[in-house]
C-alpha cells in the first residue's frame, strides 16, 4: 500500500520534468499567479483542470509550500483523507473544477497553494502554483508621482491607491477633502492643476468608503517661472516706449532746429 502510494508521486516528478506545465495537451492546471485577501475574510481561489482523456480522476489535493503535493501530514485539503481543519473546503469536483475555498483566513495561511490531482493511479500537479497572501486590511496608501506636497499651477500630478492586496482592486473610490470625485479605477491624474485642485486626497477601496488611505494633502501654488516672464515682458515694454518717445522727441528736435528751406535757395545762388 506504501508502495502504491509512493509511486504516483514519483511519476509526477517525471511527468513534471520532461517538459514545461501546460506543453502537456493533455492535462493542465489553472490559478492565478497570486490571490490576496484581506485576513478575517474569506477566500475563493479559482482553480480548473483538465485531465488526461479516458482517465477517471480518484483523488484531489491542495497543498502548501510542497513543490509536487508529495508530502502527506501538511495538506490542506485530501478528497482521500479528509482532515480536521474545516476552513479549507473544495468547492471543485473530479472532472475539472479545482476552486478552493478558505473561510476566515489567518495570517499563517499565506504560502504557496497548489493543487493535484490523481488518475489511475498517477499524480499531476500545477507545478506553478498560486501565492495566497493574507494581509490586513490598514495598508491602503496615496502614493504620489511627485515626492513634494507643493505644486506648481500647470504642472500635472498622478495619485495612485496602493494595498497590499492592489492587484485584486479595480473599484476605487476618490475623495478630496471628504468628498467623493466623479473619477474611480487606482489612478487619479490631474493636470493643468489650479489652486482648486488644493486639498486633501484619500481613496478607498470600497464605495462604502470602508478601508480609507490616509489623506494626501496637495497644495498648488503660483508658478514664479511665469510670474517673472510676464514681469519681464511689462519692464521690456515699458523700455520700447520710453526709447520710443525719446527718439519721437529728437526726431521733432531735429526737425525744429535744421535749416529751412530758404537757406537752401540762398546757398543753391551763390554756388549758382
Ligand atoms: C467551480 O466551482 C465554483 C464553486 O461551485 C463556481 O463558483 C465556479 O464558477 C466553478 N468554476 C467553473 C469554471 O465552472
Ligand atoms: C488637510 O489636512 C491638514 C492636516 O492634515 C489640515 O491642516 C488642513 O486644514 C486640511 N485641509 C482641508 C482643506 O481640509
Amino acid at each position: 500500500m506504501e508502495q502504491m502510494k509512493t509511486n504516483p508521486w514519483t511519476l509526477s516528478v517525471l511527468l513534471l520534468l520532461a517538459g514545461p506545465l501546460g506543453a502537456d495537451p493533455d492535462w493542465h492546471v489553472e490559478y492565478p499567479d497570486s490571490f490576496c485577501v484581506v485576513e478575517g475574510s474569506t477566500a475563493t481561489i479559482p482553480c480548473s483542470f483538465t485531465h488526461p482523456a479516458g482517465r477517471r480522476v480518484e483523488r484531489v489535493v491542495w497543498c502548501t509550500n510542497d513543490e509536487f503535493c508529495r508530502r502527506l501530514v501538511f495538506n490542506v485539503y485530501d478528497s482521500s483523507n479528509v482532515r480536521a481543519d474545516r476552513r479549507f473546503r473544495y468547492l471543485g469536483d473530479l472532472v475539472g473544477n479545482c476552486t478552493l475555498k478558505i473561510i476566515k483566513t489567518v495570517k499563517r495561511d499565506t504560502a504557496m497553494y497548489r493543487f493535484l490531482f490523481q488518475a489511475n493511479g498517477e499524480g499531476y500537479t500545477g507545478q506553478k502554483g498560486v501565492i495566497v497572501k493574507v494581509t490586513n486590511g490598514e495598508v491602503v496608501k496615496v502614493r504620489s508621482s511627485v515626492t513634494d506636497n507643493v505644486v506648481k499651477e500647470g504642472s500635472q500630478v498622478t495619485l495612485t491607491c496602493t494595498s497590499a492586496c492592489s492587484f485584486h482592486q479595480l473599484d476605487v473610490h476618490w475623495y478630496r477633502n471628504g468628498h467623493a470625485l466623479s473619477e474611480t479605477g487606482p489612478a487619479l491624474h490631474l493636470s493643468s492643476l489650479t489652486n482648486n485642485n488644493t486639498g486633501n486626497y484619500t481613496c478607498s477601496l470600497d464605495s462604502s468608503g470602508q478601508k480609507t488611505s490616509a489623506p494626501w494633502s496637495l497644495v498648488v501654488v503660483e508658478d514664479e517661472g511665469r510670474f517673472d516672464w510676464h514681469l519681464t515682458v511689462s519692464v521690456v515694454l515699458k523700455v520700447l516706449w520710453s526709447v520710443f518717445l525719446l527718439l519721437l522727441a529728437g526726431l521733432v528736435f531735429a526737425k525744429r532746429s535744421a535749416p529751412g528751406p530758404e537757406h537752401e535757395i540762398v546757398y543753391s545762388e551763390v554756388v549758382g
